[in-house]
C-alpha cells in the first residue's frame, strides 16, 4: 500500500511536458510504475487526498486515474477503491533494488540526473562549471600520451600511483602526514562513501549521521540496508551529547561533513573535532569525515582533517576534486589506515577493476593548482551568493538563512508550510526544487529548502523571480495530524 507520501515521491514533481495536467499526472503515475517505484496491488490514494497533496484540483485526479484504468495500468473497485493492476509485466525488485527505489523516490538531486528533468529552471544539483585548468590539463595529457600512463596495461584498482603520491602529498601539506599506500583513488566521493558502506555495513545494522546531512550519502547507506540514527543539528548545530551516546552504543560507523557541511554550509567547531576524534580512538568506532566542500571555504582556510587530531583513530577521510575543479572530472579518494584502504580496494576492484587513467592523470596536475582554484572559486561562488541573497530578500522576503561558511547551498528556511508542496507548485511555474526534508534521514526540515549557488545571474534572476510567485500562489494547509495515513 502506497502511503500519500511514498505515492508522491515516487510521482516526482511535475509537469515536465506539454498537454493538460491529467494526462501529466497519469504519465507520471505510468512511469512510477514501470519503474517499479510503484508495485502491482499497491493501493492509490482516493482522488481527493491526491489532489490535496498534490496541489491539483480533484477533477485533474478523477481523469487521470480514468486514463490509467482504460490503459489497464489501474484497476478500482466500488468500496474496495483503486490499485496497481496486479497482472502486469512488471517485474519484482530484488530487495536491493527495492531499497534503491525508495531512495530514489527521496533523493530528487540523483533522480534528475539519472532521468528526464526537463525544461525547468533547476535549484537542484550543485555543480558548478569547469574551471580553465581542466581544459589545460586535458591537453598537457594528450600532449604525454597513453603510453606515458599505465606501461603494463591500465588496470589500477587502487589509482594511479602518481596520483596516489600526489594525493598523498595534498594531505601532508594540509596538516595530516599521509603515505600513498593510506590513499585509495575513487570515482568521486559519491563512491567513496559507497565502498566504505560496502565494506563496512550489513543489512540492519546501526550507522550515525548528522541530521541534516548529504542526501547522497543517506541514500547509500539506506540502500546497504542500514539503520540510520540521526544525531539533530550540524556543523556549529551539532547535538554532541547525543553523538556521544550514539557512539556509546557502537555503531558501525559515523559519517559527517565538517567541513562546509552539506547542506547547511556550517563549519564543524574545533573542540567538536577534538571530542569526534577522541571518542572515535577511545571507542575504536569508525569515523567517515566526508571533506568534499573543504576547498570551497567562502573565508580563511579550511581546518586539517579530523583524523589529524587522532592519528591511530579508525578515521577514513574522503576528499574530491570534481567540487572544486569540475563534477565531470570523477575523481574522489579515501585516506585512512593503511589496511583499511587494501580492503576498500578489494571492492572498488569488483566493481569497476579501477578508474579511468586519463581523469587521474589530469588530477595529478591539478593539484598543483589547488591554491589558485581556491580563489577563483571563492570570488565566484561569494558573487553568487550575493545575488541569490539579495534575490531571495527581494522575492522571498520571509524566507530566513544564515550565511554559509563554505560549500555551494544555502539552507534556507520557509516561513510557513511543506517544500515539498511548494515544489509541486514551483515545477508548475518551471523551478526545479529541492525539499529539505530530502536531506534528513528522519524526515525532518519539511519547511527548509536547499537551494544551490551555482546559477548564472540571469538563470539565478528568473529562477528566484518564478520562485516568488510560487510562494506567493502556495497556501500551506493547517498540518492533520494523521492525515499521512496508509490508504
Ligand atoms: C558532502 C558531499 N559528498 C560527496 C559528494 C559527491 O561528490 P563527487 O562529485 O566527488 O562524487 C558531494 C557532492 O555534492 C557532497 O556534497
Amino acid at each position: 500500500m502506497a502511503a500519500i507520501g511514498n505515492l508522491v515521491e515516487a510521482l516526482g514533481n511535475f509537469p515536465r511536458d506539454a498537454g493538460p495536467l491529467y494526462q501529466q499526472l497519469a504519465a507520471a503515475i505510468t512511469r512510477a510504475v514501470e519503474r517499479s517505484d510503484l508495485l502491482p496491488g499497491t493501493r492509490l490514494p482516493p482522488e481527493r487526498a491526491l489532489a490535496l497533496s498534490l496541489k491539483l484540483s480533484r477533477t485533474t485526479v478523477v481523469q487521470a486515474y480514468a486514463r490509467l484504468r482504460e490503459a489497464g495500468t489501474i484497476e478500482s473497485r466500488h468500496g474496495s477503491g483503486t490499485w496497481v493492476r496486479r497482472a502486469g509485466k512488471t517485474a519484482w525488485p530484488s530487495p536491493q533494488e527495492h531499497e534503491v527505489s525508495s531512495a530514489f523516490r527521496r533523493n530528487v538531486v540523483f533522480r534528475s540526473l539519472v532521468e528526464r528533468s526537463g525544461d525547468a529552471i533547476s535549484f537542484v544539483s550543485a555543480q558548478l562549471p569547469p574551471l580553465p585548468e581542466i581544459d589545460e590539463a586535458a591537453r598537457a595529457v594528450a600532449r604525454r600520451g597513453a603510453r606515458s600512463l599505465g606501461h603494463n596495461g591500465g588496470y589500477f584498482p587502487m589509482g594511479l600511483p602518481a596520483l596516489r603520491q600526489a594525493v598523498a602529498a595534498h594531505f601532508t601539506r594540509g596538516g595530516l602526514a599521509t603515505r600513498e599506500e593510506q590513499v585509495l583513488i575513487t570515482c568521486g566521493a559519491q563512491q567513496a562513501i559507497s565502498l566504505i558502506a560496502g565494506l563496512l555495513v550489513a543489512r540492519g545494522e546501526a550507522v550515525v549521521t548528522e541530521d541534516p546531512t548529504y542526501i547522497g550519502a543517506i541514500d547509500v547507506l539506506v540502500s546497504a540496508g542500514a539503520r540510520v540514527l540521526a544525531v539533530p543539528g550540524a556543523a556549529e548545530g551539532l547535538d554532541l551529547d547525543r553523538l556521544r551516546a550514539l557512539m556509546a552504543l557502537r555503531p558501525r560507523l559515523v559519517y559527517v561533513v565538517p567541513t562546509y557541511h552539506n547542506p547547511t554550509g556550517g563549519l564543524l567547531p574545533e573542540p567538536v573535532r577534538r571530542e569526534i576524534a577522541r571518542l572515535a580512538d577511545e571507542l575504536q568506532v569508525p569515523v567517515v569525515e566526508d571533506n568534499t566542500l573543504a576547498e570551497l571555504g567562502l573565508a580563511g582556510d579550511a581546518p586539517p582533517p579530523i583524523a589529524a587530531l587522532a592519528k591511530n583513530a579508525p578515521i577514513l577521510s574522503i576528499g574530491s576534486l570534481d567540487k572544486l575543479f569540475w563534477t565531470g572530472l570523477r575523481v574522489g579518494f579515501i585516506r585512512g589506515p593503511e589496511a583499511w584502504i587494501v580492503r576498500l580496494g578489494r571492492f572498488k576492484a569488483l566493481s569497476d577493476l579501477g578508474g579511468p587513467l586519463v581523469s587521474q592523470a589530469m588530477a595529478t596536475l591539478l593539484l598543483e593548482h589547488v591554491p589558485a582554484a581556491i580563489k577563483t572559486r571563492r570570488r565566484e561562488v561569494s558573487a553568487k551568493l550575493a545575488l541569490l541573497t539579495k534575490l531571495i530578500e527581494k522575492y522571498l522576503p520571509a524566507w530566513t538563512w544564515k550565511k554559509p561558511a563554505g560549500g555551494l547551498l544555502l539552507w534556507a528556511r520557509m516561513p510557513a508550510g511543506d517544500a515539498e508542496e511548494l515544489a509541486q507548485i514551483a515545477a508548475r511555474h518551471g523551478v526545479a526544487l529541492v525539499s529539505g526534508s530530502a536531506n534528513s534521514p528522519d524526515h525532518r526540515f519539511a519547511d527548509h529548502v536547499r537551494l544551490p549557488i551555482v546559477a548564472d545571474a540571469a538563470t539565478m534572476k528568473e529562477g528566484i523571480a518564478r520562485l516568488g510567485r510560487a510562494a506567493a500562489e502556495y497556501q500551506p494547509r493547517p498540518r492533520a495530524t494523521g492525515f499521512d495515513v496508509i490508504v
